[in-house]
């Protein structure tokens, strides 16, 4: 047992639909608003035949070794912030145990762990100790945790008082520094800039570097891979995969199993993410005039993504777009209708909207690309967001790369782009 760090034994743990036992941070409530209501109560049905209560986690074993880092992944509401939760001992389990080698440091979701009247530095002190450190090794910590966050004008400041982003910086830097073997995070990249995100990143390196064990919940794929040896996907509340093979976990994650049936259309027809911005109907590959693609196509002329969605309520903050991901489960690039100058985007009216973006031909390379439609009140709130809960659909091209005699197969590389020469 000498080299286990968290030993879980048939964890399962069931909640009663429609009724939360805690009060929802912010951030779980958006996130819950456009949750699948469908899905969560078909999964109490067939659980049993219990209507009012399911299953968030069922028979969920696993040992984790010391100095682990273990990326979690899965669709939103498949467990995995449950099973944080009981992890830092939270929540408890309805049934079956965990055992710890080690004490506990988490960085849940924003909202967790902080006590809103106290400042920035009191909050250190208390978090501190209630990991059961010495007020003097708190000390040797403290600057750098301040250094990190990028709060020292705000040090005497009560955290009521900060803005989302500090916040995160704050607990962050905390969980991160203080000296715990086991390290918790739960979608922290989701808040924050893209310099910070950065940042955090190095840390959990380093931190995985220093011997301790970390679990790391993120939706950022090229994250899990750069930092996590080992994965574990939760599907429906249970332990889909567990293993060493990252890379293709993650191409699984983003592109299903193998034989898996890839559609290049998405219609919303169990009343998803439903919001008054942007609710998503329609989502598919077409041509010019808007007819189907029939799948796979041919790389000679352009394709056009369809984006359809209902506005209620105008919000001059609404980004719609799309990613667009390969196989290996790489993310190529994100593009939004606002990525233009202001007067290019186009004027969203109430009611139905149609977007129809090109997808030029003799870009892509020969293959099979994930395509994610995402929405966002831009700097504010995710409506459907990549890698979590953004409707997807797949684009398979064969053939038609180029006019060229030497290049008729799939082109090394990524992309297949013709250039010019003179
Ligand atoms: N306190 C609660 N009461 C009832 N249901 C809950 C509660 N917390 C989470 N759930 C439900 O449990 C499921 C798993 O949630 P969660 O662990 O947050 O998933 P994830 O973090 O993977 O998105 C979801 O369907 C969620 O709505
Ligand atoms: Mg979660």
């Amino acid at each position: 047992m000498g080299d286990i760090s968290i030993h879980a034994k048939n964890i399962g743990k069931r909640y009663v639909i429609g009724q939360r036992q805690r009060q929802e941070t912010l951030r779980e409530a958006i996130s819950n608003a456009i949750r699948t209501p469908v899905s969560r109560i078909a999964r109490g049905m067939d659980r049993g035949n219990k209507k009012h209560f399911f299953w968030a986690l069922k028979d969920v074993s696993f040992d984790i070794n010391n100095g682990e880092v273990v990326g979690i992944i899965g669709r939103n509401g498949a467990g995995k912030s449950t099973l944080l939760k009981i992890l830092s001992r939270i929540t408890s389990p309805t049934e079956g145990y965990i055992k710890l080698h080690g004490r506990v440091g988490s960085l849940l979701e924003v909202g967790t762990g902080f006590h809103l009247e106290l400042t920035g530095r009191e909050n250190i002190y208390l978090n501190g100790s209630i990991l059961g450190m010495r007020k003097r090794d708190i000390e040797n910590n403290f600057d750098d945790i301040v250094k990190f966050a990028d709060i020292d004008s705000f040090l005497d400041t009560p955290v009521k008082h900060y803005s989302s982003g500090m916040y995160v910086r704050l607990a962050f830097a905390v969980a991160a520094h203080l000296d715990s073997e086991i390290l918790l995070v739960d979608e922290i990249l989701a808040v924050g800039d893209a310099g910070f995100q950065k940042k955090c990143l190095g840390k959990i390196k380093d931190v995985s570097g220093e011997g301790r064990t970390v679990l790391f919940v993120s939706h950022n794929m090229n994250a899990i891979e750069q930092l996590c040896g080992s994965c574990m996907m939760l599907e429906n509340g249970t332990i889909k995969r567990y293993g060493y093979e990252v890379r293709d976990m993650v191409r699984e994650y983003l592109f299903g199993a193998e034989d898996s049936f890839k559609t290049s259309e998405w219609v919303n027809s169990r009343d998803e993410l439903d919001n008054p911005w942007f609710k998503p109907l329609h989502f598919y590959l077409g041509d010019e005039e808007g007819n189907n693609a029939v799948m796979p196509i041919r790389n000679g002329s352009d394709t056009y993504l369809y984006i359809t969605g209902e506005v209620k309520q105008l919000d001059p903050a609404l980004t719609i777009g799309y990613a667009i991901y390969c196989e290996d489960g790489t993310l190529l690039y994100w593009s939004y209708q606002t990525d233009g100058p202001e007067e290019n985007w186009i004027k969203m009216s109430k009611g139905i909207n149609v977007l129809r973006s090109k997808i030029p031909k003799r870009l892509l390379n020969e293959g099979t690309y994930r395509i994610e439609c995402i929405g966002r009140l831009h700097s504010r709130q995710w409506l459907f967001e990549p890698g979590r809960n953004a409707p997807p659909i797949f684009l398979t091209i064969q053939g038609g790369l180029s006019d060229s005699p030497h290049w008729m197969s799939r082109r090394p590389g990524i992309l297949a782009p013709i250039m010019k020469y003179n």
